[in-house]
């Protein structure tokens, strides 16, 4: 199988597999943060496991990069900058900024976050790069871009304040987990996610591309069900939750 077909089927499965996830994120969240438990086996300290889960999303996009025939025009890079902009952050940034000295994270979590973001990265390098035929120059005054790209970085300033909340709970040492407050945390138990689901569908709407939908697909396929757990897990765990707070979409869910 050449890549030209292989970039199509992968493509379908993903949206299949994106339906896997969100019945299983449903049933049982993943195991680490809060969920994290010693019957996971093997595991890694969290912050390096983080590095390893997501450097494949930088080294698999500038491979795409280099190797994509349509790689030199203004577009191109500037899907490039956006891609980078979110993922050398959380790759070589974000996990020195979290506070979970003690936490490890299960081989299987890591494992299954490489395989996620070699895929990813692949689909949506491969198609900017190479199997779109090249984005226009114009693109960039493209209505969609436009809107694509102001939504993105609205959803990265609502994913980067609301972790930059978390990360401050901890800041004088402690390990437990408090009632975040602020910015959208007013609304919903997990700003983040949304934040973060927000970036990928201004990615997909910016790139107009079926990886790029695929993407924001997975993204809320699996941490729309987990906001819901954390929602319902704050509920237990603190009775003056505030009652007004969503689990994910303000005054509706
Ligand atoms: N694109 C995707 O599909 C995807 C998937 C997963 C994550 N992400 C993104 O990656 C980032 C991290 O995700 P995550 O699932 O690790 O987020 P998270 O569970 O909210 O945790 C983020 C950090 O804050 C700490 N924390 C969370 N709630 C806290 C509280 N109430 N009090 C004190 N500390 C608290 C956590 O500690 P503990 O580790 O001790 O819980 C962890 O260090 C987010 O920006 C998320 O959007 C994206």
């Amino acid at each position: 199988m050449t890549d030209s077909s292989f970039h199509p089927v992968l493509l379908i499965l993903w949206f299949g597999l994106a339906v896997l996830v969100c019945v299983r994120s449903c049933r049982e969240p993943a195991p680490y943060g809060r969920y994290a438990s010693d019957a996971e086996g093997r595991s890694v300290a969290s912050k390096w496991g983080w590095v390893i889960m997501e450097s494949p999303t930088v080294l698999v996009m500038g491979a795409m990069f280099l190797i994509g025939e349509y790689n030199n025009t203004p577009p191109a890079y500037a899907f490039l900058a956006i891609w980078m902009l979110h993922y050398i952050q959380r790759t070589f940034v974000y996990p020195f900024l979290r506070r979970d000295e003690d936490k490890r994270m299960p081989w299987s979590i890591v494992i299954s976050g490489v395989v996620f973001n070699v895929f990813n990265a692949y689909l949506n390098g491969r198609w900017i790069f190479h199997f779109s035929g090249g984005y226009p120059a114009g693109w960039l005054t493209d209505p969609r871009f436009v809107i694509g790209a102001i939504v993105f970085v609205a959803g990265y300033a609502i994913n980067r304040h609301a972790d930059y909340v978390l990360h401050r709970l901890r800041r004088n040492g402690e390990a437990d987990y408090s009632i975040p407050q602020g910015g959208l945390y007013r609304w919903v138990s997990c700003p983040n996610y949304l934040g973060e689901i927000i970036e990928w569908t201004g990615w997909a709407i910016a790139t107009w591309s079926w990886a790029g939908l695929a993407f924001a697909v997975w993204t809320a396929a699996n941490l729309a069900p987990r906001a819901w757990s954390y929602h319902e897990w704050y509920h237990e765990r603190f009775a003056d939750y505030p009652a007004e707070r969503r689990a994910l979409l303000p005054l509706i869910w």
